[in-house]
This record gives C-alpha cells, sequence and structure tokens, in this order.
C-alpha cells in the first residue's frame, strides 16, 4: 500500500492531470506555433502559478540517446509508471547488437518455416529511422540476417514516412535501401521492396479510429492490388506529382514485374512487423492473427507464420509471436492509485484514447478497479481542416466528471497541438493550440470549484517549431517554390508543467530541479497525501 504523507494530508478535492499533447516548450518565436498562438488563458497561468520545465525526449524517457525526440508511447509510459524503462527502440538495437534476437525462438520460427516450406519471408513496417515506431537499420540487420541463414527469398512493404522525419524525405530511405538490396542480391538471395504507400493512408491506423486504412493496406501488401510501379523511386515521384502529398499521406503502389505483383503474401509464408511501438501495429496485427475477424473482408487469409517486433499489448498477449520481449512496465500509478481504493477517470479522443489509459497503465489494455474511461470518438479528418478537433467535447466530459464528485485522480489529453503540429501548417498549429487554451479556460474553474488542483503539462514538444530548420545555418530550409519547408515531427524541447493550485493558500509548489516526466507519478501521489511508491522517481512537490 502508499504510505501517507506525514507532512501534508492531501488536497481533499480531485487532482486533475491535463496533458496538451505536443505542446513544448521553446524560447524561439519563428516557426512556433506554441508562442504565436494567442493564449491568453495559458500565458496567464505560466505568469501567477508556480511551474516547472520537464525533459521530454532521449533518455530521460527511455530513447537510446539524447538526439532522440520523445513521442506519445515513451512520454505517457514515463508519466503513468513514474519511472523510465529503455523503451522498444533502444531494447531492439542492443537485442541486434548482441545477437540475441536472432538465437530467440520467435526468429528461429519465422525463419525456418520459410525454409522448410520454400516460401517467402515478409517485412512490414515504417520505413525510415525516425525511432519512433520503427528504425529501418532493425530491418537491414534482419534481412542481412536471413541471407546469412540461406534465406532464398525476401519481400519488403514499406510504410513511408514523413512524420517522425522531414515530411518528403522518403526517397532520402529508398535510395540507400535500393542500394543495400543490390548488395545483398544474389542468385541465391531474391529481395526486393513489394509494395508500399504513405502512413496516414494505408496499415498504420490506431485505436480503431479508421479500419479503412488498414483494409487498403491489406489489399496492397497481402492481396497485391492497387496501382503497379516497377519500383518504389518511380512510384514515389509519379504519385507525388499526381496528388502533391507528403510522404505520410502518399496513396499505396504495388511493385510488378510482367503485369504480376512481385511480392503477394501467400499460404506458407512468414510475415514480420518490424514495428517496435504498439498503437499503429494492433489492428495489423490482429488481421494477420484472427482466424475469425470481422473488421473488414480480408478476401483471403492466408496461414502464414506472424511475428511483431514486441509484443504489443500484454494483456490480449498480442502478436503470440514477438521478435524482442517489450519493456516489464510494473508498479504504475494507475495500478497503485487503484490499490489506495482511488477512484480514477481518464480521457480523451480517440487519436489519443490509447495514450492516456493504454501508454498510461504500462501498455495494458484492461482497467485496474475503479478505473473509468471515456472516449470520444475522432474526426476521421485531415486535421489541419479541424484545428479544434475534439477539445470542446473532451472539456465538457472532463467538467462532468469532475463535478461529479465521483473521481479522486483523473487525466485527459488535448491531442490538439501534436496531430495539428504533424500536419506542418503553422496557422493551423496556431489554431490547435487555441483550441486547448480555451478548454483549460472552461476546465480549470471547475476544478477550482471541488476543491481540486491541476496538473498542466505535455508529453513532448511538436506544435512548438513547425519549421524545418537547417542545423547548421539556424535558417528555415526552403522548398523548390521558395516557401518554407515545414516540420512535422516532434521536438527535443522540454515541456511546461504547471501546479495550478488555488486552494492551499501557496502551501504547495514545484521545486526548482532537474525534472522529467517520470517525476509527475510521485508529484500527484504526494498532492492525494501519499508517499510515491518506491520504484518512482522523486515527486518535484515543495510543501511549506
Ligand atoms: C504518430 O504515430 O502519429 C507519430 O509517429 C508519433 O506521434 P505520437 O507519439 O504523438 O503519437
Ligand atoms: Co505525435
Amino acid at each position: 500500500m502508499l504510505k501517507k504523507l506525514s507532512a501534508f494530508e492531501g488536497i481533499k478535492g480531485p487532482i486533475v492531470t491535463i496533458v496538451m499533447d505536443g505542446v513544448g516548450y521553446s524560447p524561439k518565436e519563428e516557426g512556433n506555433a506554441v508562442a504565436q498562438a494567442r493564449k491568453p488563458y495559458l500565458d496567464s497561468l505560466m505568469k501567477k502559478y508556480s511551474h516547472v520545465l520537464l525533459k521530454a525526449h532521449g533518455t530521460a524517457v527511455g530513447m537510446p540517446s539524447d538526439a532522440d525526440m520523445g513521442n506519445s508511447e515513451v512520454g505517457h509510459n514515463a508519466i503513468g509508471a513514474g519511472q523510465v524503462y529503455e523503451q522498444g527502440a533502444a531494447l531492439v538495437a542492443k537485442s541486434i547488437q548482441t545477437g540475441e534476437i536472432f538465437k530467440r525462438d520467435a526468429w528461429k520460427e519465422i525463419t525456418e518455416n520459410v525454409r522448410a516450406k520454400k516460401s517467402t519471408l515478409h517485412f512490414l513496417g515504417l520505413f525510415s529511422d525516425g525511432n519512433v515506431h520503427s528504425n529501418i537499420e532493425h530491418l537491414k540487420a534482419m534481412i542481412a540476417e536471413a541471407k546469412k541463414e540461406g534465406i532464398a527469398k525476401v519481400r519488403v512493404h514499406v510504410l513511408l514516412d514523413g512524420r517522425d522525419v522531414p515530411e518528403t524525405s522518403a526517397l532520402d530511405y529508398v535510395g540507400p535501401f535500393e542500394k543495400f538490396l543490390d548488395e545483398l542480391r544474389s542468385p541465391e538471395f531474391d529481395v526486393c521492396i513489394a509494395s508500399g504507400g504513405g502512413r496516414m493512408k494505408i496499415t498504420m491506423d490506431r485505436y480503431n479510429a479508421n479500419w479503412k486504412m488498414v483494409e487498403l493496406g491489406w489489399k496492397t501488401h497481402v492481396l497485391g492490388e492497387g496501382r503497379y510501379f516497377a519500383n518504389t523511386t518511380e512510384a514515389i515521384n509519379t504519385l507525388r506529382a499526381e496528388t502533391k502529398a507528403i510522404d505520410q499521406d502518399l496513396p499505396p503502389f504495388v511493385i510488378a514485374k510482367d503485369g504480376a505483383p512481385v511480392g503477394t503474401i501467400q499460404d506458407g509464408d512468414s510475415v514480420v512487423y518490424f514495428n517496435f511501438r504498439g498503437d499503429r501495429s494492433i489492428e495489423i496485427t490482429r488481421a494477420f492473427e484472427e482466424e475469425h475477424f470481422v473488421e473488414f473482408d480480408r478476401v483471403r487469409f492466408p496461414k502464414v507464420t506472424y511475428a511483431g517486433m514486441l509484443q504489443y499489448d500484454g494483456d490480449l498477449k498480442l502478436p503470440k509471436r514477438f521478435l524482442v520481449p517489450p519493456p516489464a512496465i510494473e508498479n504504475t500509478s494507475g495500478e497503485w492509485f487503484s490499490k489506495a481504493g482511488l477512484k480514477q477517470f481518464a480521457c480523451s479522443e480517440t487519436q489519443k484514447y490509447g495514450h492516456v489509459t493504454y501508454f498510461w497503465n504500462g501498455n495494458r489494455s484492461s482497467k485496474f478497479d475503479g478505473e473509468t474511461y471515456l472516449e470520444i470518438p475522432s474526426d476521421v479528418v485531415p486535421f489541419e481542416q479541424r484545428p479544434w478537433m475534439k477539445s470542446a467535447e473532451i472539456t465538457d466530459s472532463m467538467i462532468d466528471a469532475v463535478a461529479s464528485g465521483k473521481y479522486n485522480v483523473l487525466r485527459c489529453n488535448f491531442p490538439n497541438g501534436d496531430m495539428v503540429g504533424h500536419t506542418g501548417s503553422l496557422r493551423a498549429a496556431t489554431m490547435a493550440v487555441e483550441a486547448v487554451d480555451l478548454g483549460l479556460a472552461r476546465l480549470l474553474p471547475v476544478i477550482d470549484a471541488m476543491g481540486g488542483v491541476a496538473i498542466i503539462t505535455a508529453d513532448h514538444g511538436n506544435a512548438d517549431e513547425m519549421y524545418d530548420v537547417d542545423k547548421k545555418t539556424g535558417l528555415p530550409k526552403t522548398n523548390k517554390d521558395g516557401s518554407i519547408k515545414a516540420k512535422t515531427s516532434h521536438t527535443l524541447n522540454p515541456v511546461p508543467c504547471i501546479l495550478y493550485d488555488n486552494v492551499t493558500g501557496g502551501r504547495l509548489s514545484l521545486k526548482e530541479g532537474s525534472w522529467g516526466l517520470s517525476n509527475l507519478a510521485a508529484t500527484t501521489a504526494n498532492l492525494l497525501g501519499f508517499e510515491k511508491h518506491e520504484s518512482w522517481d522523486d515527486s518535484m512537490l515543495l510543501i511549506k
């Protein structure tokens, strides 16, 4: 059981953690949608209330290095668990470096299957080095090992990124990768790219937001249905010219030779889904694993030996076979607040719903006792067209939940800064931040009325840098037509953390220090009048 604090009896009303997804802090104004947004409420909070900046990237959230930006998975894991675990990106890189991955049963089953059946080994996943969902270096290491182990035929299905890496960088990955394949190819080793498309068009949907994307991915990778191209470069150049879309939104393509697709997925094949992050891996994994599947008509359901890079959901055991064991995230705040008999409420719209539930609770899809979850359905639109998203509805639901008096601890996520930040539209991103400001202005007074306290923070930066800046000159990069190149990915910036307290008469503040997201769980525990769990990082709370 969590011990009672001796110095502080705890706040009587609810403790509410508000995650402004993708709202980082940078002093630089140029291209910074957070700084440029008209957000009088948030600005006044930063003036009036105790606040600190939290590290939200790199090793502070379990990424391999401090050059790695943060992301919602590692961010919400750290907030919810109060601890930093080595995350998928680091675990897979290590397992490849030591060779452990290739000694495990999953890899042996995948490779023995294709050797025994003289069938094809397929790799499918996000084709970049963003290190958020995947890393192309992991893919290359597996292909090289497949050749070493005498596998005859490999096909690669590439999901173009432009969301965790520069928005039109696909060819920077395709070119060197094709060269890498050329060097490996031999009469005994037949390897090539077989299909692909933008990651926001096919395959990588999350939280059941839009199964049509997965269906289109299935048609592309498995059935080989779609527009044919001779190679990936030709596909990307043609589709770019026709659609003007950035990489994440490029339509699907199938690589064909002599009028037939070069790599459909067939009975007896092996498939490795090489993304390590779970949210955008679960739906396609279900399509490959579930015998009785109702989300769309698969037309053909090949009997394949399937493995995920990691296990994506420990409760659902999804997938059954995985190449590297996931981080064993234990003793989360959700679990221990539940054991303390507290009632917890979590809310977001579909796009970030799993962030405040599944990621928050250490990649578990089931609830702890006393938890209530509310999902507001997200629109299925490009979010630069609706930068307010469902911020008003999330606010309404949080107001109801706080005012109901039923919950001791509440959490919500406003996705706007992140989801709109990923579109690359600076104008829409300022509106996104403004929508969150409105939400805060409505919600926080209700928390006051209930005698509660709020922590307003974020999981990582995104909207705080909307221009792709040249590291050498410090100036924004430009497109061929002279327009500024947008930055669609997350940033390395810290995030704000504001202690909104109108109930203790100034007894509480946040200590100055070098803090990160993993310090939030202990801080919340203290606000509730409990000592932190021994495995959690320190509390930031100063109690007078
Ligand atoms: C995505 O999946 O949309 C991006 O790759 C990462 O964004 P998130 O970490 O904010 O979800
Ligand atoms: Co994001």
